[in-house]
């Protein structure tokens, strides 16, 4: 079942998720929903509170990178409760980014190289890896949702007051989309 993502300007977005339990109810039908949400709108990331569901769960898809990205090649993942490390000394390189709860936006945002996740796959097995380049940025832009933080809150303040605007039209509803969304209606 395809999911409406919560707009940039839905508190959800802004909370910091609980962890899952593996009891919870339905959650191999909750996590094949997020995958078909996520592919539906060509997204290669999915957050759970992206989903206006407050819990600390991510799906990954970044096999349609493979052209610029050919480590990408195949790569999906489920996260759940995941941890994540900075590698001491971390290097951070700077790429435009783009998130499906901001449409129609991206802006450079700068993102350590290499991180260290633990975290637990569908079935509540443990896993830690060191992920790299591109798949680290995914990582750690999806990570941040998890905490209510948005690439918005880490781009320079300049080109934070240049969206201003687009942001707030966001936020009240006035911005067209072509997959299924949830947003405050205009209350003004
Ligand atoms: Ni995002």
């Amino acid at each position: 079942m395809i999911l409406p993502i919560y707009l940039y300007g839905q508190p959800v977005l802004r909370k910091e998720a609980e962890e899952l339990e593996s009891e919870y109810p339905d959650l191999k039908q909750l996590i094949a929903d997020m995958y078909e949400t996520m592919s539906q709108s060509d997204g290669i990331g999915l957050a759970a509170p992206q989903i206006g569901l407050s819990k600390r769960l991510i799906v990954i898809d970044a096999d349609a990178l493979k052209e610029s990205f050919p480590e990408l090649a195949g790569v999906k993942l489920t996260l759940i409760n995941p941890e994540l490390d900075i590698i001491e000394n971390g290097k951070k390189i700077t790429r435009e980014e783009g998130c499906l709860s901001i449409p129609g936006l991206s802006e450079p945002v700068a993102r350590y190289e290499k991180v260290k996740l633990n975290w637990l796959d569908e079935n509540f097995d443990e896993h830690e890896q060191v992920f790299e380049g591109f798949l680290a940025r995914i990582i750690q832009h999806e990570y941040d949702h998890l905490d209510g933080i948005m690439y918005v809150d880490r781009i320079s303040p300049i080109r934070k007051q240049l969206i201003r605007n687009k942001l707030r039209n966001i936020a009240d509803g006035k911005v067209n989309c072509d997959y299924k969304v949830k947003q405050q209606r205009h209350k003004r």
